[in-house]
């Protein structure tokens, strides 16, 4: 029996040994970056085979700074690695730190066989236009850190047929040492992207090594040429430094496109081209483009179904348990150029604010809320990129630009809860129904026992008022402003307890424990959720004035309706006149008990969100048949609370 398992184990170890024999280092992708449909090069275009000695290592990329990919920030989205990492490996003043035009940066990643046998970093990256395209992903955005050949493999889309928004593997080309390298004490491949004014020579000179051993790491000969935009791999000893600027050289000229250059350079005599000039260099590019693409069209028969985008699944989940769905994480963002933003935008107009540095933008026909920030966003980006949950507001991209931060988002057409609620300003005097106030109190259970238990690490929003709570057309809520918000680590998961000194947040929401010793537990999300429920049921706002211009408090309300005797006849008077007694009295009084619990002072007596949603999905589902009379018309004179932010 073993030596039927061994036998092949055998052969194939032998084997191995033999391919890194003949097949030592890696062949240089020479200028076949264009070969996307043509097959005789298909094992050097393809990407670096797993012929090293580990299956993984550390390895290091490069990345020249060019708008939009021109922060830490934005390099680590593209390049799917933490800003920190660039930040601090480049020495950069902060993640969002503009990097003069085409510096590069070294980008350490790790790199690990496919399941293709080659070495990748994966990285993902969503369409943006229609004229996108493998090819320009991997030559211009990615700069030839990919190729066309590669992310073909990787994704199941035919080229032809990819649309806007649809969201791309992109396997980025690195390698780990292989035997022959080890042996001679090379630890690391860095793969450096070649531009117009290098070679092997300084090349070789700026990692201060030996010109021999570049070219053997690439089966180059001395007198090879090399093309921009291809990847040259470095062979290291040691752990790398952050690259040295030079006097940055002016970036590549636009070139000339006329016919003539394309048909007089095309002659396959002409080998030293690529250095005759920028111009004629891409003229027969250019012409390579045009021939493969006059393939492609032969070969369109081929083509695969076009799969459905990521943005086209993405369904309102129904707020009942059966059918609570958890998405998995959309780890893809996009990164906008500013000019697209202030396109969008019609340059940030004031027709186009919808509230404070929030303005509506429309991209490519779909509507996005655009907010401008500036100071740290990485809370909100990290926690945001990883959700994919119809009941949080989804983040689909940013652009930094000038030291702001824009944040681009899925638009929710009905504006935020308190408008709907307690102001009669902005929107005609309707107001919600009983079912869509009892909707809105689920969808945001879900959305908060979502953040509570499934996210990984478990997030509290820190933060949860009516005016995060946005509407989309059809008033399902989406949680919105997670700038407040922190995760919960693992290792205290038991006793969740963290302290902390800053108390954050807005007055009128924060449970007790939180603004007396800063106790940061899940139970914080609880309590505003009840005082968010009992605004709901009340159209009142958190914070009111008294008569005597003092302050009353929501929640300590609600005691004194729920309690002595007469408590159904008390919770009448409670109740949002609006509603006009259209509501099932004893639906509200449970909901009436379960808020009163979500604001208990004693955190421990307070229901978990899990609980919470339950209890809501089942009144919910208990109203599936109860028909409102819709458009309630109610007119309220405006109250005078106020929403009081703690900084
Ligand atoms: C690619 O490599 C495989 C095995 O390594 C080999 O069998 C095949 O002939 C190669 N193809 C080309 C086009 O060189
Ligand atoms: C590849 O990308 C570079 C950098 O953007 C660009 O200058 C060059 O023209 C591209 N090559 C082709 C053939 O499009």
């Amino acid at each position: 029996m073993p030596t039927k398992f061994y036998l092949p184990f055998l052969l194939s170890v032998l084997l191995l040994q033999f391919s890194s024999l003949i097949q030592g280092q890696q062949p240089y992708l020479n200028n076949y970056q264009l070969d996307c449909y043509d097959e005789s090069h298909v094992n050097i275009t393809r990407g670096f085979a797993c012929n090293g000695v580990k299956p993984s290592c550390q390895s290091y990329l490069t990345f020249r700074s060019l708008p939009p990919y021109n922060t830490p920030l934005s390099i680590a989205y593209l390049l799917a690695v933490k800003a920190a990492v660039i930040t601090d490996f480049n020495e950069l003043s902060s993640d969002v730190a503009t990097i003069p035009t085409n510096d590069m940066v070294v980008v350490p990643v790790k790199c690990s066989c496919s399941s293709s046998k080659i070495y990748a970093h994966n990285a993902r990256y969503t369409i943006l236009n229609d004229n996108e395209d493998y090819y320009t992903i991997a030559n211009e955005t990615y700069q030839g850190l990919s190729t066309c050949r590669a992310m073909m493999q990787a994704n199941p889309i035919d080229s032809r047929n990819l649309g806007v928004g649809d969201d791309l593997k992109v396997p980025l080309l690195c390698a780990c040492p292989t035997r022959k390298q080890v042996r001679k004490g090379v630890k690391f491949l860095l793969n450096y992207l070649a531009d117009w004014d290098d070679d092997t020579h300084t090349i070789a000179e700026l990692f201060d090594l030996d010109e021999r051993s570049v070219l053997d790491a690439n089966e180059l000969k001395e007198d090879d040429l090399i093309y921009p935009f291809t990847p040259i791999l470095v062979p290291l000893r040691t752990t790398p430094t952050k690259i040295e600027q030079t006097v940055t050289s002016p970036p590549p000229l636009s070139p000339p496109q006329t016919p003539v250059n394309i048909f007089v350079d095309s002659a396959p005599s002409s080998k030293k081209w690529v250095f005759v000039g920028v111009g004629t260099g891409v003229g027969l590019l250019l012409l390579m483009i045009l021939l493969t693409s006059l393939f492609c069209f032969y070969k369109k028969s081929k083509s695969e179904p076009r799969r459905v985008s990521s943005a086209e699944t993405a369904r309102l989940a129904d707020c009942s348990p059966e059918s609570q769905r958890y998405q998995s994480a959309a780890e893809s963002l996009t990164i906008y150029k500013f000019e697209d933003l202030q396109l969008a935008t019609s340059n940030f107009s004031e027709e186009n604010r919808i509230k404070g540095s929030v303005y509506k933008g429309s991209f490519q026909g779909d509507d996005a809320a655009i907010k401008v920030m500036n100071g740290d966003v990485s809370i909100e980006i990290n926690i945001l990129k990883k959700i994919n949950h119809s009941n949080i507001i989804r983040l689909s991209g940013f652009c930094v630009h000038d030291g702001n931060t824009y944040l681009v988002y899925e638009c929710a057409q009905n504006g935020s809860l308190d408008n709907w609620l307690y102001s009669n300003q902005y929107w005609k005097s309707i107001t919600l129904n009983w079912k869509q106030r009892v909707q809105i109190a689920c969808d945001m259970a879900n959305a908060l026992n979502y953040l509570h238990k499934y996210t990984i690490p478990p997030y509290i929003h820190k933060n949860l008022n009516t005016s995060n709570i946005l509407l989309d057309s059809n008033f399902r809520a989406k949680i919105a402003n997670f700038g407040l918000a922190r995760s919960i680590h693992s290792h205290d998961q038991g006793g969740q307890l963290q302290l902390t000194r800053h108390v954050v947040g807005t007055h009128g929401y924060l449970a007790p424990e939180y603004i007396e010793n800063g106790v940061i537990t899940t139970k914080l999300d609880v309590f505003a959720f009840g005082v968010v429920l009992l605004e709901l049921l009340s159209g009142r706002e958190a914070v009111t004035e008294d008569r005597n211009n003092g302050e009353e408090l929501l929640y300590a309300s609600i005691s004194r309706v729920l309690e002595g005797e007469n408590m159904r006849e008390k919770l009448r008077g409670f109740i949002d006149p609006c509603l006009r007694n259209e509501y099932p009295l004893e639906l509200a009084f449970s909901i009436a008990q379960l808020a009163k619990h979500c604001v208990a002072q004693d955190l421990n007596a307070r229901p978990s969100m899990d609980e919470v949603f339950t209890s809501l999905s089942k009144v919910l589902s208990s109203l599936s048949d109860w028909d409102p009379s819709d458009g309630i018309n109610c007119s309220k004179s405006l109250s005078n609370g106020r929403q009081m932010v703690y900084h």
